[in-house]
This record gives structure tokens, C-alpha cells and sequence, in this order.
């Protein structure tokens, strides 16, 4: 086992005492960072990911320039589909899309979930060498899209507002959605594991869009398999779940085998501890727009999220993906105010 120097966040997600809250947020590897935009320029995406070196330089650079406490390995929550599968292309502006879509039982029968550490053999390369290059300073995080939101792109084969189509496929033809998130699920569970056993100290599940579901429909399509997947990989290492727009299931996703759970803005801290419990590590759930103010104002804000979340058994981050358009000074000025943060007395 590796020394950490900085365990802080695993030490929350334990349950264990902090000086004081780790502090850390979602895409920060890429986007808004000059250097990355660098590397964009010369490599296209999945150059970048493939390439232990570039996604290991990638990861490393928040940490080096923003000071935060733990590092997220560069790759995509698409990877998942490409390796049962399917074509993914990444266009400039565009987002992702993928060609093939799913639509029939023969079209799901066709897709692979053996093997994952064989296709994503490059993942865990890059974990293992970023966990070298690391050496230490901060912990290592996988992650993986949850089934839902894999099925949503996998179904809709592009990104969109409304997921009417996946959505359609699900309350049209639920036996072959559930078969689908199936597949899904067990392709996962094992890329998660292989991502533990290569280097994560934890690993985080995004289910971006699980909040285009009702509560019942939440229930029905996404809950199951995000529990499947914090049973089955939480022996191995902490998992936190991150199901953006449904605070509604935090009493349930609190009675699980998940050691977080990440909030976004649309909660308070404290009707989010009363409905979590006492127990799960809660992380959020600043809004990333909110990082577009001026400096003076994000610290303030800062200042008054920690203040209602406490600074135990919590992960300050944001409430979902920071945006391409947020200066680097303001993502510091966020990161410096967790980490200078007093309780008022
Ligand atoms: O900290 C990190 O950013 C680590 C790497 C990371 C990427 N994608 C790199 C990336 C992570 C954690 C993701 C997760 C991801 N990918 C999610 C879940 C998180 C969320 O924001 O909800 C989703 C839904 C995707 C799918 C995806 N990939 C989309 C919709 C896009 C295009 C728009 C965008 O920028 O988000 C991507 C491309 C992508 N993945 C980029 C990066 C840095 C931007 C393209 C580029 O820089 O060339």
C-alpha cells in the first residue's frame, strides 16, 4: 500500500476525523485549464484518453494548479459503450454521438460485457502510472457512468435536453431496458474493480441524467443498478454515487453500501443531512455558474455551504461538472476557500 500524504478524502468517505473538509470538483481535469487546452490542440479526444502518458499529464494538473485534494482520472463515461461495443465519436463543439444505437433485443444480444479490463486496458494504465506520478501527494479517483445515463446515450445515440427517446424505450419496453442496464451493470463492475486494483482509492458513479426520472421511474430504472454497483465494488474500495437531480432518493441511497453521495445545488446541506442520515459522506454541491462571480462572493458562498454541511463526514465540491468558461483563478479561489475555511463561532 502507498503512503498518502493527503488522505483527507478518504478519511471523510471513512467516516473518519478532518482538519477540515476535502475539497475537490467534477471535470476538473480538462476544459477551463490552459495547459489542457494545449494538449486539445494537438491530440484529438480519444488520443487523449488512450494515451496513459497524456491522460496521466491531464489528471495531474489541477493538482498542480488549483491545489486540490485528490485527483480524477482523464478518460470519458463513454468508454463503456465503446468497449461493449459501440462507436463513439467526439466532434469539436458537437459532443459526443454514437452511430449504431440501440433499439432491439438482437441489438443488445450483440453487445459485449466480457473482458473490460482486456478494452480498457489503457484506463488502468493510466491509473497505475498517474498513481506513480502522484506518489502520494493525493488520493486517486476511477469513475465510470451509471447504467442509466450510459443507456441514455446508447439510445439517443447523441446528448439532449429532454432524453424522450431513452425515455420512451424505457416505458415502452421496460423488459429490454432492464436487460440493457443489465449488461451494462455487470461491464461496470468489473471496470471498477479493475480500476481499484490498478490504482483508484475510490471510485465515483455518474448518473448525469438520472434526474430526467421521476421518483418511480428513478426507483424502477437507475436505483437498482447503482446499488448493484456500491454492493458489488465496495468491498474493493469506497464508492460514491453521484445521481444529479434526485434528492428525493437520499433516504434511500443513505441506507446503502455507498460510502457518498454527491448532491447538487438544487438541496440544502441540512435538509440533505436530515434525509441521508447521519452515516454517508455527503459531496457537493456548490453551482458551478456560481464560479463565474467575483472572488469575494464565491469565498462567501463557500464559507456559508460549509457552514451548513459541516465539516465532518462531508467532500466540498460542486454540484455537478465545472464549465469550460470558469477562470482559473476563480476554480483556485474556490479550492482556497474550502481549505482556509474557520468555522464562525
Ligand atoms: O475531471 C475530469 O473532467 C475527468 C475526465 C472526465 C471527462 N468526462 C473528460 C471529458 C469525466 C469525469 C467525464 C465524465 C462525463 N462524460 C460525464 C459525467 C459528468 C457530467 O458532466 O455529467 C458525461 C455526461 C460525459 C459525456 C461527455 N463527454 C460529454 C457530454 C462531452 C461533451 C461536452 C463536455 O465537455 O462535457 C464529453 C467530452 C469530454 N469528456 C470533454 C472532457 C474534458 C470535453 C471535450 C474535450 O475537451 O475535447
Amino acid at each position: 500500500m502507498s503512503q498518502l500524504k493527503n488522505d483527507l478524502l478518504l478519511r471523510a468517505l471513512r467516516n473518519e476525523p478532518v482538519e477540515r473538509p476535502p475539497v475537490w470538483m467534477m471535470r476538473q481535469a480538462g476544459r477551463y485549464l490552459p495547459d489542457y487546452l494545449k494538449l486539445k490542440a494537438k491530440y484529438d479526444f480519444f488520443t487523449r484518453v488512450q494515451t496513459p502518458e497524456l491522460a496521466t499529464e491531464i489528471t495531474l494538473q489541477p493538482i498542480d494548479q488549483v491545489g486540490v485534494d485528490a485527483a480524477i482520472i482523464f478518460s470519458d463515461i463513454l468508454v463503456i459503450p465503446q468497449a461493449m461495443g459501440l462507436e463513439v465519436l467526439m466532434e469539436e463543439g458537437k459532443g459526443p454521438s454514437l452511430p449504431r444505437t440501440i433499439a432491439t433485443a438482437a441489438d443488445i444480444d450483440a453487445l459485449n460485457t466480457a473482458d473490460a479490463a482486456h478494452h480498457l486496458k489503457y484506463v488502468l494504465d493510466a491509473l497505475t502510472l498517474t498513481k506513480r506520478e502522484l506518489a502520494g501527494r493525493v488520493p486517486l479517483i476511477g469513475f465510470a457512468g451509471a447504467p442509466w445515463t450510459i443507456l441514455c446515450y446508447m439510445v439517443e445515440g447523441k446528448g439532449s435536453k429532454t432524453w424522450d427517446k431513452a425515455k420512451q424505450f424505457a416505458y415502452t419496453q421496460p423488459d429490454l431496458a432492464h436487460a440493457l442496464l443489465q449488461k451494462i451493470t455487470t461491464i461496470t463492475i468489473d471496470y471498477l474493480k479493475a480500476q481499484v486494483a490498478a490504482g483508484a482509492d475510490t471510485v465515483q458513479v455518474f448518473d448525469s441524467w438520472a434526474g430526467a426520472l421521476s421518483p418511480a421511474d428513478f426507483k424502477t430504472f437507475a436505483q437498482p443498478y447503482l446499488l448493484q454497483i456500491a454492493d458489488a465494488v465496495s468491498p474493493a474500495a469506497p464508492v460514491i454515487l453521484f445521481p444529479k437531480g434526485t434528492w428525493h432518493a437520499l433516504e434511500d441511497l443513505g441506507r446503502s453500501s455507498a460510502s457518498g453521495i454527491g448532491i447538487d445545488w438544487t438541496i440544502t446541506p441540512q435538509m440533505a443531512r436530515q434525509m441521508a442520515g447521519s452515516r454517508i459522506t455527503l459531496q457537493g454541491n456548490f453551482d458551478p455558474a456560481k464560479l463565474l462571480a467575483p472572488i469575494p462572493e464565491i469565498r462567501r458562498w463557500v464559507t456559508e455551504m460549509i457552514d451548513g454541511f459541516g465539516t465532518q463526514n462531508y467532500i466540498a465540491n460542486l454540484g455537478h461538472g465545472i464549465t469550460p468558461n470558469v477562470p482559473v483563478d476563480h476554480a483556485r479561489a474556490f479550492v482556497n476557500a474550502v481549505k482556509e475555511y474557520k468555522a464562525r463561532a
